[in-house]
């Protein structure tokens, strides 16, 4: 399996359902649609999604059944970014390799098109069951994990953890509180949701959960060490903006070799939890590779 054709191929079926899903560009408020569009398609890695579909292939589940729900935690991760960027929060022009939605519309209208995106991913969430009467049980659950994760107890508690730990030395365990809240819910969350619609029992639905809880860390382990090393240009993002608003990162916590090292060992654990699985879960396996050798 070649992992960069598999990422490729998997952007393209969910920017075209996500296409499908999201209200046309003239719908009425059109700026409004307009933003949400803007920074839906300005070019995300689609990491969500890919990993709900990853999960639901190495279940043996069948893709478009757990498509719309991947295209929701799309959502739902976009509107996260849009508020992110805000000058209110980390104050970033770029995004996505363009200016920050608040950037182009405004503040309001950046806050209402996050608002807007988060409630149509529960739009098309609510929908899913009723569409598809076979999956009435999986989509409800799904559905649960998903709003828990993305709340004050998952991506929305960790940001706020976040704020507060600005400029202040905090200890490693408040560290992972955030990391494993405002990114690793979100992720947990994807895996989980391919696993559960995809028709996994219990037990690959606990080791996908172990997956999960490690990459998801890992991943945001390796977004603080790109926020020191990266190329702004690949990245699509600013640079240099954690140390300049004296945010907690692993980096400035252990330094950038340690912090390396932690992302390294989280993805040997993701990868240990996969060894009950077969070829099914390859895109698994390579993903927890590409979370922490990726320069984008
Ligand atoms: C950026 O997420 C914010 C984090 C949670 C680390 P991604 O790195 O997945 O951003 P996109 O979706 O590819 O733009
Ligand atoms: C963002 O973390 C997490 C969420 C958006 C929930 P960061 O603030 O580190 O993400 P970037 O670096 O701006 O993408
Ligand atoms: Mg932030
Ligand atoms: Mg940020
Ligand atoms: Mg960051």
């Amino acid at each position: 399996m070649e992992l960069n054709r598999y990422l490729k191929d998997r952007q393209q079926i969910i920017d075209a359902a996500l296409d499908q899903y999201l209200p046309a560009e003239d719908t009425l408020p059109v700026r409004l649609h307009q933003a949400m569009r803007y920074s839906m398609f300005a070019g995300g890695k689609r990491l969500r999604p890919i990993l709900a579909l990853a999960a639901c292939d190495a279940v043996g589940g069948d893709l478009m059944t757990v498509m719309p729900a991947a295209c929701a935690l799309e959502m739902i991760h976009t509107y996260s970014l849009i508020h992110d960027d805000l000058p209110a929060m980390d104050d970033d022009d770029f995004r996505r390799g363009r200016e920050t939605c608040h950037k182009v519309y405004g503040e309001a209208l950046a806050i209402l098109a996050g608002d807007a995106l988060l409630t149509e991913a529960f739009v098309l969430l609510g929908g899913m069951a009723a569409e598809q009467p076979k999956i009435v049980d999986s989509s409800r659950k799904a559905l649960h994990i998903i709003a828990r994760c993305a709340g004050s107890r998952g991506m929305v508690g960790g940001q706020v953890v976040d704020m507060d730990s600005e400029g202040k030395e905090i200890d490693l365990p408040t560290l992972e509180y955030i990391h494993t809240h405002k990114t690793g819910a979100l992720i947990l969350a994807s895996v989980q949701t391919g696993c559960l619609i995809g028709g996994g029992d219990d037990k690959a639905f606990d080791a996908l959960t172990r997956y999960a809880e490690a990459a998801g860390l890992a991943f945001q382990v390796a977004d603080d060490i790109l926020d020191v090393v990266g190329d702004q240009a690949l990245l699509g993002k600013d640079v240099g903006s954690d140390e300049a608003r004296g945010k907690a990162t692993y980096p400035a916590l252990l330094g950038l070799s340690e912090a390396r090292q932690r992302a390294l060992e989280l993805r040997d654990m993701a990868l240990d939890s996969l060894s009950g699985f077969g070829e099914t879960a390859e895109p698994l396996r390579q993903i927890a590779h590409y979370v922490v050798d990726r320069s984008f």
